[in-house]
């Protein structure tokens, strides 16, 4: 199983980062398949901490090539704060790998998301306003710059020339400020010269580690529920962080990838607006988000907690073809008398077991819990299945039936110490 996906199978925030992390180190080449800096992974290693918005977490692996694939939208400056930032924490890291056809993220964007945002007033999808949807908007409309323009100073003055002038006329619609040419141009050439040498067709490079049998981790960012197609449309990101997204977004077709990894948390949460059928406005939803921490890492908002939604689980299981999960956070359950999970819900008096798509459907259903006993043990020195008590098993084993996918690996701390491996065939031995 040379080649695994990493995908968030609810919200995003699943903490994917520890699991890419450990894998990252036995991996050839890892890639970010699709989104930008509105991702954030946190990875403890040696006690320190890392945070990764746009590289992949597996460049602090020094024999490892950590790419940023064509599906992605790049912020340079972002880019170049975050390398300068880890580098100083680490100096000896991975090789560094852009493509060309990914895209550039400018401040037009990030001034046009607050704008959007602003306009649909009640109807805001609660975005990072890194600009992400803008610069998605740009490569649908044909107009964006892409990476292998930008490092080439003579055609990404020529482009930036062209779209500056329209976007201009757009900043100045929503009552923005339009931006100066020289200004922006200078700046950004800057960054492009130090971004330049780390440029190149990256499909290829995946291409031919794909054939020759290495190690390749394709690092998904966001989660699926948060996916243009697959997710709770409109209040989703502009990307496809589904497995599918690592095909459209690396240059491989769906038969190189092997296995599939689900991440998702013991509970539910999720940031930004939108429905979330199983979320806690009382006081379990606040003890939950005290006891995970559960503040953003790209922009600190509070999440919004709730209990595990299989429902939702089981959708995400189906459009990524999981062939295991990792369920992380389980020692956050700690303390609970009973637990609850959501089975099905209700829709206008009718019991449905699937995620309606009208998504002005999800915000009316009703969950449908069952409610199963908790437990009190502190799970964080727990290494082995049989060190976990009765009714976490319990729990486990229900999700498994639930969505019949694997559980390959529990997350019971921050630590890379903190987890108990149950599948390591799933895991590249784990
Ligand atoms: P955007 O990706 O900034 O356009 O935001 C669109 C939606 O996706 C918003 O609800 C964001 O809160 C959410 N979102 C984007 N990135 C992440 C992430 O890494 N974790 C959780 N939610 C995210």
């Amino acid at each position: 199983m040379p080649t695994l996906v990493i995908v968030g199978a609810q919200w995003g925030d699943e903490a994917k980062g520890k699991l890419v992390d450990v894998l990252g180190s036995k991996a050839d080449l890892v890639v970010r398949y699709s989104g930008g800096n509105n991702a954030g992974h946190t990875v403890i290693v040696g006690g320190k901490e890392f945070r990764f918005h746009l590289i992949p977490a597996g460049i602090l692996h020094p024999g490892v090539t950590a790419v940023l694939g064509s599906g992605m939208v790049v912020c340079p400056k972002g880019l170049l704060e975050e390398y300068d930032r880890t580098r100083a924490a680490q100096p000896e890291l991975g090789r560094l790998a852009v493509s060309k056809a990914a895209h550039v993220v400018f401040p037009y964007h990030r001034t046009l998301d607050a704008l959007e945002e602003q306009a649909k007033g009640e109807n805001k999808v609660g975005t990072t306003s890194r600009g992400i949807g803008p610069a998605y908007q740009d490569k649908a409309s044909r107009i964006g710059i892409r990476i292998g323009e930008f490092v080439h100073p003579d055609v990404f003055r020529e482009r930036l020339r062209e779209v500056l002038a329209y976007k201009n006329r757009m900043l100045q619609l929503f009552g923005g400020e339009p931006m100066e040419f020289e200004a922006l141009y200078e700046e950004y050439s800057a960054y492009a010269e130090r971004i330049r040498p780390w440029v190149e067709e990256t499909d290829v490079l995946i291409q031919e580690a794909v054939a020759s049998g290495k190690r390749v981790l394709f690092e998904g960012a966001q989660g699926s529920m948060l996916d243009l197609d697959c997710g709770t449309y409109p209040f989703v990101t502009s990307s496809h962080p589904v497995a599918g997204g690592a095909c459209l977004g690396t240059g491989v077709g769906p038969r190189a990838i092997d296995g599939v990894i689900g991440v998702c948390k013991a509970y539910t949460t999720r940031v930004g607006s939108g429905p979330f059928p199983t979320e806690l406005l009382d006081e379990t939803g606040e003890w939950i988000r005290t006891q995970g921490h559960e503040y953003g890492t790209t922009t600190g908002r509070g999440r919004r907690c709730g209990w595990l939604d299989l429902v939702v689980l089981r959708h995400t299981a189906r459009v990524n073809s999981l062939s295991g999960l990792v369920v992380t956070r389980l020692d956050v359950l700690s303390g609970l008398d009973a637990v609850q999970v959501c089975t099905s819900y209700r829709l206008q008096g009718r019991e449905i077991g699937f995620v309606p798509s009208n998504t002005f459907e999800l915000a009316e259903v009703e969950p449908v819990y069952q409610t199963v006993p908790g437990w009190s043990e502190d799970l964080r020195p727990c290494r082995r299945w049989e060190d976990l008590p009765a009714a976490a098993r319990t729990y486990l084993e229900a999700m498994e039936s639930f969505t019949g996918v694997p559980i390959a690996a529990v997350s019971v701390g921050p630590d890379r110490e903190e987890t108990i491996v149950v599948r390591p065939e799933l895991l590249w031995g784990g």
